[in-house]
């Protein structure tokens, strides 16, 4: 019995040489003295032993056992020390280093521009209307006097979408249902999509966005349209910057023009950028065509009302001198990230 107990006791110290970590040890502690454990089993031969040597087997057994208790006490506080400083080797993390930005998101470099023309537009006094990007043609073309038979309408330019409806080619189809339903005076801004049947290209795109503006009232002329639209420049670019105003022609306004405005990188010199004119072309207006009012229940001879529209990939463009439409649809956060603001 000695021999056995002697034998268990070098089994032990051998096995616990062997143990690495906590979960080992608390495993080895359940193998010898778990219910099930060899130390159990030794005391279980000693119903074989006679009365006599019960007393001293079970003085050896209880010492053995008490032995290993303490090895196990002993070297699970070591393994658990050195598991701790294992961990905090991994875990380490340095405070000194420099923290990591927040990346704060902002509104596309278009979203800015929109924000900013509308924003000095209802300064200005014009209130936001919205019309819808799939239109009928009667509010994109006829009900604003395009002839049937006139280019702008060819399916080369124009995205229909059968049943008589189309993607709205400009945003002057807000000029007719809201005229339609309100009365005037009105004073309207009208930001939105627009989309046309175009090759892609650096210059152009198949959808863009425009503003509309537009007044109706007793007794407007010509020259409310300049002074807003020249209010309006000298507020978006600067006091500074000279506007120049050339004759064009659209089926809903009468007379029809085109407003440039000088060119700011040149000075007016000529460079690439206004193809050597001085020159930019920055947006279409006019006085609104008397068929157009009529077309909306206006009476032409008691109203009358001034027009324009302009377009914010241009104004963009222009403004942070980018040379291709295509970037503001890539996505390209190399790009986007260089427009700060809101
Ligand atoms: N709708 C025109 C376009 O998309 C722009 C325009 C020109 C709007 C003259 C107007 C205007 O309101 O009077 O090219």
């Amino acid at each position: 019995m000695r021999e056995e107990i002697e034998q268990l006791r070098t089994f032990f110290l051998k096995e616990l040489q062997e143990t690495g970590t906590s979960l080992e040890l608390e495993q080895l502690k359940v193998k010898y003295l778990g219910k099930k454990g060899s130390v159990q089993a030794l005391l279980q031969g000693l119903k074989g032993a006679s009365p006599e040597e019960r007393p001293q087997i079970g003085k050896w057994v209880n010492s053995l056992k008490e032995e290993i208790e303490a090895h196990c006490v002993n070297t699970l506080a070591r393994l658990q020390r050195a598991e701790m400083f294992a961990a905090f080797e991994k875990e380490w993390i340095d405070p000194t280093l420099p923290g990591r930005r927040p990346w704060v998101g902002r509104a596309h470099p278009l979203t800015q521009m929109l924000h900013r023309v509308v924003e000095i537009l209802v300064g200005m006094g014009f209130s936001v209307r919205l019309g819808p990007d799939v239109e009928t043609d009667y509010y994109n073309f006829e009900g604003l006097n395009f002839p049937p038979d006139h280019p702008a309408r060819d399916m080369q330019d124009t995205f229909y979408l059968g049943e008589g409806l189309l993607l709205r080619t400009h945003t002057s189809n807000v000029q007719v249902r809201v005229m339609e339903r309100e009365k005037p005076p009105l004073r309207v801004v009208a930001p939105g999509r627009a989309f046309r049947n175009e090759d892609v290209s650096s210059r152009s795109h198949i959808f863009f966005h425009q503003v509309e503006g537009f007044s109706l009232d007793r007794n407007l002329t010509c020259v409310d349209l300049l002074a807003t639209l020249r209010t309006f420049l000298h507020r978006f670019l600067g006091e500074e910057c000279k506007m120049r105003v050339r004759p064009s022609y659209f089926p809903f306004v009468e007379p029809g023009m085109e407003i440039d405005m000088e060119c700011r990188r040149c000075a007016g010199k000529g460079c690439r950028l206004c193809k050597e004119s001085g020159w930019l072309e920055v947006l279409g207006a006019g006085m609104i065509h008397p068929n157009v009012l009529k077309n909306c229940g206006v009476d032409p001879e008691v109203f009358s009302g001034y027009a324009w529209g302009m377009g914010i990939e241009r104004l963009a463009m222009l403004h942070y001198d980018i040379s291709d439409i295509r970037l503001f649809t890539e996505n390209d956060m190399r790009f986007l990230e260089q427009f700060s603001g809101v």
